[in-house]
């Protein structure tokens, strides 16, 4: 999918923007602290629709305003899209597809797919587990839409167990309504997870091996709360996670939490064997993030039939000539955005015209190496 036009009304430091995408490549050079993210930003926002800075909608509205609108128009396969989010102060947030108000921001899901690859990412390596539970929920939810229907559901119930155990005062109290539910939406969405994890770890593994030119083998592996076999069913998950409840259960109570379930699962990466996390180089690591990058994207064309397009917020200097060239010349299909303080930072042999924006100061203009 090609996004083919942009349009922005008080978002961020931009005061009225429209502009035309190429359907290859677009670089977007500038100084920092110009609006080049805020454009990446505003992208995202129409594909998932919120944003990955802040969980704060208001934010993105231009400080001197009350209001922002967001417009892209995507080019499909078989059908173009219309996107438009409007955020106010007062009115919330709205999402339009094709001039049609959706009732719930699930349903934008799926429209505008994208990856997002930017320096935040080390995290999913780095930091902890909720980083990498994030990345997982992100990617399943655009692919699946019932997928974050399910998670909004576990996540109800998860905060209403939690509250019935934090209030338990020694008194016998009823956790079963809740276990049950706990398990129905838990073990769906663990066999969610354990299909996506076994796809992207082929994918990331392909990838990563051809970026380090067969030296390195990444690894990535589901570290479910409870055993999930690949020849699991529903039903086996269920099972497992009701075994665990119960022998949990005395702990919970003293804990007064909910210990079981796949809001304590984790992802392992490891290369040659070692855990990336504790033993990779910061290249390494970097790298391993790009692998799993592009994996996704290879998953998001098998599963949605057409690629997504790409986010590349400031990694282009991150990683070094050999990397930026394999990046670049891996991309030929996919529509990509690419940010960067320099512009003879982008090693990149292609005819570069109508492909480079100047960003200064919330305003952006065409302009040419020539
Ligand atoms: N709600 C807002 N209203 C007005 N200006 C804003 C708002 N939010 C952010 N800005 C401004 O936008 C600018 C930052 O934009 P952005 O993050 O896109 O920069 P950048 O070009 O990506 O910089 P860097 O190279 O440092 O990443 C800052 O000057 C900031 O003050
Ligand atoms: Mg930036």
């Amino acid at each position: 999918m090609i996004v083919d036009q942009l349009k922005l009304i008080n978002f961020r430091n931009y005061k009225e923007l429209q502009l035309q995408f190429h359907p290859k490549l677009n670089v977007f050079v500038g100084e920092n602290a110009q609006g080049k993210t805020n454009v990446i930003e505003a992208l995202y926002v129409c594909a998932i629709g919120k944003s990955f800075r802040t969980n704060k909608d208001q934010e993105l509205i231009n400080m001197s305003s009350k209001q922002t609108y967001i417009k892209v128009k995507v080019n499909k396969v078989n059908d173009d899209k219309q996107i438009e989010v409007a955020l106010s102060e007062e009115k919330g947030k709205k999402i339009k597809v094709n001039k049609l108000q959706l009732d719930k921001y699930g349903d934008l899901l799926g429209t505008l797919n994208v990856v997002l690859f930017s320096p935040e990412d080390l995290k999913i390596i780095k930091e902890g587990p909720g980083e990498r539970r994030r990345f997982i929920n992100n990617e399943i939810s655009q692919i699946i839409p019932k997928y974050y229907y399910t998670l909004n559901q576990y996540n109800k119930i998860l905060q209403q167990r939690n509250k019935v155990l934090k209030n338990f005062r020694g008194k016998a109290i009823d956790l079963e309504v809740w276990d049950q539910q706990l398990i129905d939406n838990g073990a769906s969405l663990m066999i969610y997870r354990r299909n996506f994890i076994k796809r992207i770890a082929i994918l990331a593994k392909l990838m990563h091996r051809k970026i380090t030119e067969g030296i390195e083998t990444l690894e990535v592996k589901y570290d479910s709360n409870v055993k999930v076999t690949e020849e699991d069913e529903l039903k086996d998950v269920k099972e497992r996670l009701y075994i665990k409840l119960k022998e949990n259960q005395p702990m919970e109570l003293r804990r007064r939490l909910t210990l079981t379930g796949p809001h304590r699962d984790d992802l392992i990466f490891k290369i040659n064997g070692l855990d990336v996390k504790n033993y990779g180089s910061q290249g390494q690591q970097r790298t391993a993030v790009l692998s799993l990058k592009l994996a996704e994207l290879e998953l998001m064309k098998g599963e949605v039939g057409e690629y997504p397009i790409l986010l590349l917020d400031d990694v282009m200097s991150e990683l070094d000539i050999k990397r930026q060239n394999y990046l670049i010349k891996n991309l030929k299909n996919v529509q990509t955005f690419i940010t960067t303080t320099m512009s003879d930072h982008l090693n990149i042999k292609t005819d570069m015209d109508d492909k480079l924006f100047k960003v200064q100061n919330g305003e952006i203009r065409r302009f040419s190496l020539k």
